[in-house]
Parts: structure tokens; sequence; C-alpha cells
């Protein structure tokens, strides 16, 4: 077959050019997460393609373990083989029931977006009456509700609930078209809205692995006579460190030989090459140090993938999730918001937008307290729980409590099919991917970013003054995410503040508004990173006693509204700033860009892109996990494990 640019064939050992060797950038660091993903073609009669495929799958178990499955070229057929559970599970389905040595095989562990994690939802997905073709996705389809129900109509049968077994039937019925894996790719992808890594295997095309991308990475390994491709180099750092990544909207075909990319198009396009310099633990943090500052920089994917699919083509707000009725939720007249730790803080930021924007009193209740409490809440009450993981019991006890009262109730949480999703009426999904450090950085950032999606869409469906401006709203906050990139690249001054600051005993956050949640997340990271007294106060409460802990020399972190705000508070704030330097406090204050008013009463301003005052916290709150992550790794602490912690807290 005549490949239409020269094939990149695998170096024979010669030194790459040094400008190709590059470290880790943020650009080729940054990761979707969600989902796990490896391919692999090897010479005809090499049978590594098991092996290969499943060693990926471990180094990339972190990225999402709901389901794990393989599919390898067998002769003229395609065998599958997927089961619910961590990696393991499919392991021993394997030892119990071997699958024949093959030379081109791809994997998958799944990070469950749609269709709980179930054997029938793992992928890899066959397509077409024959199953000669299979398919592994990372991402979310958007458009796969209307491509769903075309395909319905003409008959297909399903047997999942995913998005990816959409496109498993597309693919299929575009190779039965052209005949050719590459071609049927590029016809496919052409009609798919939102991010996707797909990569394909049909009984037809022996050695040949076919990946598109868009919004979601993937990386090219160049080995000696075998090609492999990955969600990130972790796949195959243990047999290459050859890498091509791929650029936005390109289609590559592996071979044993090498690897050939076109643009969706066909326009011939080459990868990204490089050499990976880092060793194969670092390559499952994307080469950070820690999974936490590898979680910092996937914010801005979070928030994005959190916003994915959720307005129509006219940009209204559409939850087609909730399963809760209009009527019903016209009929709220209260809201109550129950969650812990750093998601209490999410549904604190919260709080200000919904009440702004629909006019429903919403009150933040820790999970813990609100079980206890002896709460009024009955049938017009909407309890919103907020959870990561989804099985922290002081807020699944709230749940089931709110319920037993009659409230109506909605989880907002990021892990698919976890115990309080199932234990709610309905269940709005963060799409963070995995969160694996314990302390929660863009869980919190998708959580409120959910929230807000609730909230303009409770606008939109009952009407009033804010009904018109969730879109507009919406618009801007799918700016964010760029914002957070930018900002991202410009912490150096946070990282040297951190190391000079090693040995602080105690250190105070003030906030006003939208603020003051950040300040007490804010404190609670340098709690539980660094192990050092931290405290957040409402600035306004200053002078109802904190200001007596202000002495010389005491470190004070202050959140800045922005200039734009409402009722004069950027300037009630510079006063309180006023007032502690005026007591020696050593000022550290978080303002937006070209915001000079501070400046006279700041020792460190540290600057933050301007945005719509409601939106700041997204921003805000940025500076302070990165000042905590490099202060706790100053003093050598377990970033990612930290003492006393677990990620999720299943005891009352
Ligand atoms: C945050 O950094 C902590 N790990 C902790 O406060 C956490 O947010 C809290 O335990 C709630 O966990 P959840 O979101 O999984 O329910």
């Amino acid at each position: 077959m005549a490949y239409p640019i020269p094939l990149v064939a695998a170096g024979a050992g010669e030194p790459w050019p040094p400008e190709l060797v590059r470290a880790p950038t943020a650009r080729s660091r940054r990761l979707a997460d969600m989902c796990g993903i490896v391919g692999y073609v090897g010479r005809a009669a090499d049978g590594k393609a098991l092996d290969v495929v499943l060693e990926g799958l471990a180094r990339l178990e972190y990225r999402g373990y709901d389901s794990a499955g393989v599919a390898l070229l067998d002769g003229d057929h395609v065998e599958t083989r997927k089961k619910s559970g961590k990696l393991a599970n499919l392991r021993a389905d394997i030892e119990a029931h071997p699958l024949p040595a093959s030379a081109t095989g791809i994997g998958h562990t799944r990070w469950a977006t749609h269709g709980g994690p179930t054997d029938e939802n793992a992928h890899p997905h066959r397509g077409g009456e024959d199953g000669r073709l299979a398919l592994i996705h990372n991402g979310i389809i958007e458009n796969f509700h209307a491509l769903k129900g075309e395909l319905l109509a003409s008959g297909v049968r399903f047997t999942s609930e995913t998005d990816t077994e959409v496109v498993a039937h597309l693919l299929a019925a575009a190779y039965d078209e052209v005949g050719d894996l590459t071609e049927a790719m590029r016809g496919v992808v052409s009609g798919l809205a939102g991010a996707f890594t797909l990569l394909a295997i049909h009984a037809d095309q022996p050695g040949v692995v076919v990946g598109a991308r868009r919004n979601s990475p993937l990386v090219v390994g160049l080995g000696d006579g075998a090609t492999y491709l990955g969600s990130d180099v972790a796949a195959f750092i243990g047999h290459t460190r050859r890498a091509l990544e791929l650029g936005q909207d390109q289609i590559v075909t592996i071979t044993p030989e090498g690897a050939t990319i076109t643009d969706f198009d066909g326009t011939p396009a080459q990868g990204r090459a490089y050499e990976v310099t880092w060793d194969a633990a670092a390559a499952e943090k994307g080469g950070y140090a820690t999974f936490m500052e590898k979680e910092i920089h996937d914010q801005p994917h979070a928030v994005r993938d959190t916003l994915l699919g959720r307005t129509d083509s006219d940009g209204r707000l559409v939850l087609d999730e909730l399963r809760i009725s209009e009527e019903q939720l016209r009929s709220i007249e209260r809201i109550v918001v129950v969650a812990c730790g750093t998601a209490a803080y999410a549904g604190m930021t919260a709080k200000y937008a919904i009440e702004h924007w629909t006019r429903i009193p919403v009150e933040v209740a820790l999970a813990h307290e609100f079980r206890y409490s002896d709460p009024v809440v009955g049938a017009r009450t909407l309890v919103v729980s907020i959870s990561q993981s989804g099985e922290t019991m002081d807020t699944l006890m709230a749940v089931k409590h709110a319920r037993e009262l009659g409230a109506m109730t909605i989880s907002v949480c990021n892990t698919h099919g976890s115990t309080i999703p199932r234990e709610s009426d309905a269940v709005l999904y963060t799409h963070a991917g995995p969160e694996i450090a314990v302390a929660s950085t863009k869980a919190f950032l998708a959580q409120i970013t959910a929230c807000y999606v609730l909230g303009l869409y409770l606008a939109q469906l009952r009407g009033g003054s804010y009904a018109d401006d969730a879109q507009s709203v919406m618009k801007e906050l799918g700016e964010v995410p760029d914002k957070i990139e930018a900002l991202l690249g410009r912490m150096d001054r946070v990282h040297e503040i951190a190391r000079f600051m090693a040995d602080t005993r105690s250190v105070l956050f003030l906030g006003r508004h939208v603020g003051y949640p950040v300040a007490m997340e804010g404190a609670l990271k340098l709690k539980e990173l660094a192990y050092i007294h931290a405290e957040g106060f409402a600035a306004g409460e200053l002078k109802h006693g904190p200001i007596a802990l202000i002495e010389p020399g005491q470190p004070v972190f202050v959140v800045v509204p922005s200039p734009t705000s409402e009722h004069g508070l950027h300037g009630k704030v510079v006063s309180n700033i006023q007032e502690i330097r005026a007591r020696g406090a050593r000022t550290l204050v978080i303002a937006e860009d070209g915001d000079d008013d501070v400046v006279p009463f700041a020792d460190e301003v540290i600057r933050i892109p301007a945005t719509a005052p409601l939106l700041a916290p997204l921003l805000a709150v940025v500076p302070l996990q990165v000042f905590a992550l490099w202060l706790s790794t100053a003093k050598g602490l377990d970033v990612d494990q930290p003492r006393n912690l677990a990620k999720s807290v299943t005891v009352e």
C-alpha cells in the first residue's frame, strides 16, 4: 500500500540531533487522563503483542482502573478479552483462558465516563455484525447520542452503553465501504465532536494499527522492527525512548517499519520527534516528580472536559445525565450542599454563584455536621453532594439521611459508578480523570465547574434575569482553561517563595466573597501537605478577633477580588491588607493582572489573569496549590501520600 509520506523509519541507533532530545515541556507533559491506551505492531512472527500491551496497561493503570481489555489479530480474525475492575482481573482471566500469540494488538484501561464500569462497557469494542474490527477510545464523543440514534434506526444492535461502541460501528461500516482502515478512520473522525484518542485494528489488515486524536494525547514509540502507540510514553518506555507526539486532528498508521502521519484531511504531517529522558516511574507521572504536580498541571484539561457536552448546538445548557424532572427542579425552594474538606470549599464557592444566578437560597453544610443536626429538609429541598471519590462515608450518610427526609439529591462526583451517585436521585459527573494524589487539586476545580454548570442550568430552566446570561457565562467559563494554562507557566516566583518559607511555622489566608473559600482551601492544602498551622479567614472577620494574631513577620496570603467586583469588595480587601501590613504582617497578595492598588501594601504580588469575579476562584487557588506543593517538597515530605491521610475517607 502506498503511504502518503516516507515512513519515519526507526533509527537503527544513529544519534538523534541534540535539538530533538528534549526534556518534557508543559505541553508534552500535559496529558489527558481518563483512560490508558496501548497499541503495538511487531514483525509477523514475534508474537509479543499480548505481553507488550499488558505491560503498557500496567504502567498506565493509574490513569483508569474501572476495567481493562485487549484485542489481538489472530490470523484472519480479532480476539478480544475484557474484564471490569483492575487489570489483575483481566490477567487472571487470560491466565485461565489463554489468548493466541500475535504481533498486532491494542489495549485499554478505562476510567468510565459514559456507562458504568461493567464487562460489557469495557473496551475494546467490536464494530460491525462480523466483529472483524476492534476499537479503543480515550475521551468523550459529545455527539454520540445523535450518531447512535442513526445507527439504531439502521438496525445496528448495541451491547454496551458507551459512546465508544458507536464509533466502532461507524468505523466498521466505513471500512466495508473503502476497504482500508486508515481511510475509514479518516471518514469517521470528521463527523465526531468532543475529545478523543482512537486506536483500531481490523482482521483484514494484519500488521497495522490506526490511531486518531483530537483534544486527547497520542504518542508513537519507534522501536527496531516494532512500533508502539500510547496515551503517554509510559505505555512503551520499557521498549523504546524514541517518541513522536501527534498534533491536533491527526491520524497515524503504524506498521513494524514505522509510522505514517496525516492530518484529518489527508495532508501529510510529521509528529514532534523527541527522545524520552524520563524513567518509567516518572513517565507514569507524565514526567513530573509527583502525581500532585501532574494533576495541578492537568487542571486546564479537567475544567475543559467537565464543560464538554454541556450545551447543545444552540448554546443552551443540556444536562442529559440529570435524572430529575424539569418540573421537580422548578419546584426547588432551597439548596443544601453537603461535602467534606476541599469538596466543601468547592460548595462554598459555588454557593455565591448559584444564589446569584438562580435566587435560590444555598446553604453549605459539612456532611458530618448535617447528618446529626436534625436538618430541616423536605420535598422542595435539593441536596447536592460533592465528592471526588464518591465513597466518603460522612457524605454518603448525609445523602442517605436527606433522602429519608424526602429531599431530592444530586451527586457531583468524579468517580463513575461509585456509591454516592448510586445512592442519589441524579448525578452530574466531573471529568477530571483519576486523582491519585491525596491532596485534591484538579477535582476541586472540576467540582466548582460542575456546580456552576448546574447553577446556570437551573437559572436557564427557571427563567429570571440570568436565564439569558447562562450562555455568556458558559462562554467565559470556556476561556478559563487557557487562563489556567497561562498562569501555570508563571509560577517560578511562587516556587521561590515556598523554598524561602520552608521553615515558617504559621501562615494565614484571607479572602472575601468567593475568595473566602479559596483562602480556606489554601490553608487546608498547607496543613495536609506541609503539616504547618494554617488558617483561612473571611477578611472582614479580621477586626473581630483574628487580627490579634498579626505580629511582625507573620506571613499572610490575601486573595484580592477583581477590581470589577461589586459592592466595593476590592477596596475593602485592600484596606484589610493595609491593616495587617501596618502591624508587621508579610503580605503575599494574589491579585489580577493590572491591579496596581495592592502594590504599595504587598511584600509579594502574585498575578492571576483577569476574569469574571465569580470565576476567579478557578485561578486564584492555583498559586496556593503550587505554594503548598513546593513548600512540602522543600521540607522533604511525601507530597502524594501525606501522613495520617487517605485519598478516600470511608469511615465516619
Ligand atoms: C482534600 O485535599 C482532602 N484530600 C480532603 O479534604 C477531601 O477533599 C475530602 O476528604 C473529601 O473527599 P471526597 O471529595 O472524595 O468526598
